[in-house]
């Protein structure tokens, strides 16, 4: 699925969001629900984001995403290279400090791709899926990239209807680019090949 991230304006231009900015901390202010706060990744918080993906598959596995229960889970070396290779943006509870959701985007020059996307189950149906939403095309329109794109199931809540409320569309396969194809491929379980969208 895709969205258009909206017209290019870019308050961050020539600096690095960097978990030691400031801007790090201010760049998304307003834009969680109350209690919470969206903030880039800070140092010593993958063990905690590790457990926050771990968590919140049981989410898919309670809709039906049984086939997860065996599916090899990342070791925590695997899952620091993973966050190495992106821009991760974390929401935080504010009175505990403690992350509770994050997601995991990266550039891809014209497009912004965003790899994983997990709130802790006891923080969730408060707004912060689509917060941290917000916080990706936000990032996406400052630095002026066309679209926003990702794979996810088509047949669950958590997955395409999620994305709409957001403003992402699926694109077909004939409307995708080799590329797309690919990487849709490279994110589609082999055990069901179409319950994907891109
Ligand atoms: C997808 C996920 C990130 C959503 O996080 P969240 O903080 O609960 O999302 P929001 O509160 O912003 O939900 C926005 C809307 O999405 C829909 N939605 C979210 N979770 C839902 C669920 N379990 N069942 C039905 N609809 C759901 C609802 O319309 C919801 O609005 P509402 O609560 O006002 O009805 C979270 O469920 C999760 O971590 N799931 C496991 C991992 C995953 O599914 N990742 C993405 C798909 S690959």
């Amino acid at each position: 699925m895709t969205a258009d991230p909206g017209p290019a304006g870019n308050p961050l231009a020539g600096r690095r969001i960097g978990a030691t900015s400031k801007t790090g901390r201010k760049a998304f202010k307003g834009m969680a629900p109350k209690a919470y706060r969206i903030r880039v990744m800070e140092p010593g918080e993958a063990q905690r984001l590790l457990s926050i993906e771990r968590r919140a598959e049981a989410t898919l596995i309670a809709l039906g995403k049984t086939e997860l229960l065996d599916a090899p889970k990342p070791e925590i070396f695997e899952f620091v290279t993973f966050l190495i290779e992106h821009e991760v943006f974390v929401a935080e509870e504010k009175h505990s400090g403690e992350a509770i959701g994050f997601v995991a985007a990266r550039d891809l020059g014209e497009l912004y791709w965003i790899s994983e996307l997990s709130v802790d189950p006891d923080h969730q149906r408060r707004g912060i899926g689509r917060s941290l939403l917000s916080a990706v095309l936000e990032r996406a329109r400052w630095f002026q990239h066309r679209a926003v794109g990702l794979t996810t199931y088509a047949d669950i809540p958590v997955g395409a209807p999620f994305y709409r409320l957001s403003g992402f569309a699926a694109v077909s396969d004939a409307d995708s680019p080799p590329w797309l194809r690919q990487r849709k491929q490279a994110e589609t379980p082999r055990e069901a090949p179409r319950k994907r969208e891109a």
